[in-house]
């Protein structure tokens, strides 16, 4: 089958490398992709939703994969569906889970979802008094997308009123912040699951730690994330059972029968407080770096699960994972994630290590590649996240000692990583 891939990050390159190893996959397109993307399909200058479905049309894409949040927020699976086209991801209706924390607040309490005590308001006054009855830290966080920076976590009552007011009336968030959500500190150990879902039934991969923190250690800036390993031995059975019929079977009763079927990637932030999952948010796609390291795990044709999961089929589908390790690292440019950086030139160095060749690979996202016809078609880190160094083994230990030689072999001007990724389990 052709399959279309939105979006341009090391997410969708590693969804896109998990596809080219597939047999039932003739070829993949990326909109917009990046510069490395090219090299496991055909890079498309298109953004335009309807434009879009007529390329699809056109060129007999029988699946497009959606990887970032926005293009679902903004409806793109309500046009392809409406024009009979495959796509995976949900609609805007349930992509609302991740576009309005408020929504999302709203809908784990009406289906009795384990989530922090909360209250959602757009007055000041109702923002402070229940800040009153809150011990520190106290959360306070902007209703819409705030590109992962409209969480606060405030060190005294003073603080989270302050945060309060910048949001609603300072517009530190613009539109994402004019009603806010208040909530108790879950103080635990975060986990990232991901249910991929057809409406009704749904498959579990295996459960990811990412590192938010820019610096060793879980210090510094609260970034995209700087690696992330699976499965984790954070999680038991009984986690998963208390997710499975808590958490992920509720959720999708419960978008039934509200009439929004959830399709795609649930995305579940979980606290596990005294081993009890307890929900921070929902996303609707997959994390990244947190797909970077499942993908490789992903024993099952990837085509099988996104296809099947796209047109309700999950139910007829065994989807098997290998029974190894995999940790990524991502190597950042110089100014992440306080600013951009200037270009430079990516260099990695050949690798002779059969083993290295064998369980590693990059995934590459914040990358340009320069003009063929001038510059050789070299490869630039071009800001961001650059690439994800990723490490797969029998052992957490292994996968990590695999994804730090790679990075060892990678190089450009002002690169930074953190060199304890999966440091929690090792
Ligand atoms: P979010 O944007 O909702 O994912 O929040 C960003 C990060 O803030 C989460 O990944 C958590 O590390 C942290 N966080 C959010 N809500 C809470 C909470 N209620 N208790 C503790 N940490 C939280
Ligand atoms: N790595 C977390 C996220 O993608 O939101």
């Amino acid at each position: 089958m052709n399959v279309l891939i939105l979006g341009s990050g090391g997410r969708e390159y590693s969804i896109g490398l998990a596809l080219s190893k597939d047999d039932n996959v003739e070829k993949i397109y990326f909109a917009p992709g990046n510069g490395a993307t090219d090299t496991l399909g055909e890079n498309l200058d298109i953004a335009d939703f309807s434009k879009l479905a007529d390329f699809v049309e056109k060129n007999s894409v029988d699946l497009t994969i959606v990887g970032p949040e926005g293009p679902l927020v903004e409806g793109v699976v309500d046009v392809f569906e409406a024009r009979g086209l495959t796509i995976f991801g949900p609609s805007a209706k349930a992509a609302q889970l991740e576009g309005s924390k408020i929504f999302m607040k709203n809908f784990l309490a009406r289906h009795n979802v384990p989530t922090a005590a909360y209250i959602e308001t757009d007055s000041l006054q109702d923002a402070y008094k229940f800040i009153k009855t809150l011990e520190v830290p106290i959360v306070v966080k902007a209703d819409g997308l705030c590109g992962g920076k409209g969480v606060i976590i405030a060190q005294s009552h003073d603080e989270a009123k302050k945060s309060a007011e910048q949001m609603l009336l300072g517009n530190s968030f613009g539109d994402a912040g004019t009603s806010i959500v208040i909530e108790e500190f879950l103080d635990g150990y975060e986990l990232s699951v991901f249910a991929i879902c057809d409406g009704k039934d749904y498959v579990v991969l295996p459960a990811a730690q990412d590192h938010k923190k820019l610096l060793n250690g879980d210090e510094g800036l609260n970034t995209g994330g700087m690696g992330a390993y699976a499965p984790t031995p954070l999680v038991n059975d009984e986690i998963y059972r208390k997710l499975n019929e808590r958490v992920i079977e509720p959720t999708l009763k419960g978008m039934k029968e509200e009439g929004m079927p959830f399709t795609g990637v649930l995305f579940i932030g979980v606290m596990v407080v005294n081993d009890e999952p307890i929900i921070l948010e929902y996303n609707v796609r997959f994390g990244d770096p947190e797909c970077e390291v499942l993908m490789p795990l992903l024993k099952s044709p990837a085509s099988e699960l996104f296809y099947k999961a796209a047109t309700g089929e999950l139910r007829n589908a065994k989807i098997e994972f290998h029974d190894k390790y995999a940790v990524g690292v991502v190597m950042a440019s110089k100014g992440y994630p306080y600013k951009s950086s200037p270009m430079a030139e990516i260099i990695v160095d050949d690798i002779y290590h059969e083993e290295l060749n064998v369980n590693a690979h990059i995934s590459y996202a914040g990358v340009t590649r320069a003009d063929a016809g001038t510059d050789d078609g070299k490869l630039y880190a071009s800001g961001g996240r650059v690439l994800v160094c990723v490490g797969v083994g029998d052992s957490i230990a292994q996968a990590q000692k695999r994804a730090y030689m790679l990075v060892g072999q990678v190089h450009f001007v002002g690169k930074q990583c953190r060199t304890d990724i999966a440091y929690q389990v090792l």
